[in-house]
This record gives structure tokens, C-alpha cells and sequence, in this order.
């Protein structure tokens, strides 16, 4: 089984955690678009969605799927979004699409986070995949000597521009023993927005696809 149809299942899987008439946060990438599509048969029973990116608006859109701001709705019950990689504790790193800011006010917004993977994304410690970091352009090369100073080599994103009109530093080599820590000490610095680390308010639930069928963690 190739990774798009482990992505296409475990997204369909996650169908079963939205409630009926509920207005769910969609988060953004592959396995979000995946999610994205089975939720349009769904249509009739969703009031709508919120979602973590101007690519899954203009996708939720295209299915007829009624899209709400997050300021005009209280909670939300659920949040599907995918991972870069995640750990069994469900710790996570996001942002490989850029939409981690949005992404992590939604998730934050939601009573339950269900992650959706295929089991390429599953390490023992986080830190393989870079660490991608959103920053103010005017601090951007203030903020990538503080992350060398954590150990870590920040490399600019080329030519991309998040939704919120920053940019993103992408750090390789860190080691993530204490991600919750990492994830605060890495905020703290003037001229982050955030960054992909998700470990403070990690995962509530991991649902991952593998050929042998579904895990849940
Ligand atoms: C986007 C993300 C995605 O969830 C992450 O990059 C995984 O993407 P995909 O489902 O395409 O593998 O964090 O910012």
C-alpha cells in the first residue's frame, strides 16, 4: 500500500470522531485534504468548519462546506489535522505546509485533537524532521542566532510567505529530549509567532495507517 492510500484511509477513519451538526476544525496538508473530501459527504450533517489555512478554506469552500471564522464560535468538538512527525506520547511536529500558527490556535480551540498519520510520520524522539519556526521578518535573523545558540541550524524557507504574511525558519539538527520545554523556550524568543512544536497541548488521540490496517494511540 503506497503512503497516499494509507493517508486517504486514516483520514476517512476520522469521520467517526465528528458529531452530527457540529462545525469542526480542519487542519491543512495531504492527509487534511483527504479529510477534507470525505467530509463533504458528510455535508448535510455538518454545520461547517473552521479551518488552519487559506488552502483548506479554498477547499472546504469548493465542496459547499459553510466555513466560519474561529472569533464567531465558541469551542469546537473536534480537530483532524495531520503531523510531520509525532511520538507515541502523541508529541508532535507541524508545519511542514507552513499553517502551524493557525493550526495551533485551532487545535487549541478544540476539545479534542485527532491527528491523522501513516506510519512514516511515528519517531521515538522528535527532531528528524526540521522544526519549522514562524517569525516576524524583521527578527528573522535575530531569531535564527538565538536558535543556533539551542543547538540547532535554521535554514530561511525560500520564497514562502505564510498566511499570516511571515516567514519560517526551518531548524535542523536539534535534539528534542524535553519537547514541552523546547516548545516554551522557543516561543519566548521576541519575534516568534510560534513554532511546529505540539507538545504542550499535544494530540488526544493519534490515528495511524499502516498496511496491516489502523493503529490508535
Ligand atoms: C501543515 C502541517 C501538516 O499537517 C503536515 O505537514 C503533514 O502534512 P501531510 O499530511 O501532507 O503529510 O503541519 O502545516
Amino acid at each position: 500500500m503506497d503512503q497516499d492510500e494509507k493517508k486517504y484511509r486514516v483520514a476517512r477513519a476520522a469521520l467517526s470522531f465528528v458529531p452530527a451538526n457540529a462545525i469542526v476544525g480542519v487542519g491543512t496538508g495531504s492527509t487534511a485534504n483527504f479529510f477534507i473530501d470525505a467530509l463533504a459527504e458528510r455535508r448535510t450533517t455538518l454545520r461547517g468548519a473552521v479551518a488552519s489555512s487559506e488552502a483548506s478554506a479554498a477547499r472546504l469552500r469548493a465542496h459547499g462546506i459553510t466555513l466560519f471564522d474561529l472569533n464567531e464560535v465558541g469551542e469546537l468538538p473536534v480537530y483532524v489535522d495531520g503531523a510531520d512527525e509525532t511520538t507515541r506520547a502523541r508529541c508532535l511536529i507541524k508545519g511542514g505546509g507552513g499553517a502551524l500558527t493557525r493550526e495551533k490556535i485551532v487545535a487549541a480551540a478544540s476539545r479534542q485533537f485527532i491527528c491523522v498519520v501513516d506510519d512514516s510520520k511515528l519517531v521515538v524522539q522528535l527532531g528528524r524532521f526540521a522544526l519549522p519556526v514562524e517569525v516576524i521578518p524583521l527578527a528573522r535573523a535575530q531569531v535564527a542566532r538565538a536558535l543556533i545558540q539551542f543547538g540547532g541550524r535554521p535554514v530561511l524557507r525560500a520564497g514562502f510567505v505564510t498566511d499570516n504574511g511571515n516567514q519560517i525558519l526551518d531548524v535542523h539538527d536539534l535534539v528534542i529530549s524535553s519537547p514541552g520545554e523546547l516548545e516554551t523556550q522557543i516561543n519566548q524568543l521576541v519575534g516568534v509567532v510560534t513554532n511546529g512544536l505540539f507538545a504542550n497541548r499535544p494530540a488526544d488521540v493519534v490515528l495511524m495507517s499502516t498496511a496491516q490496517g489502523l493503529e490508535r494511540f
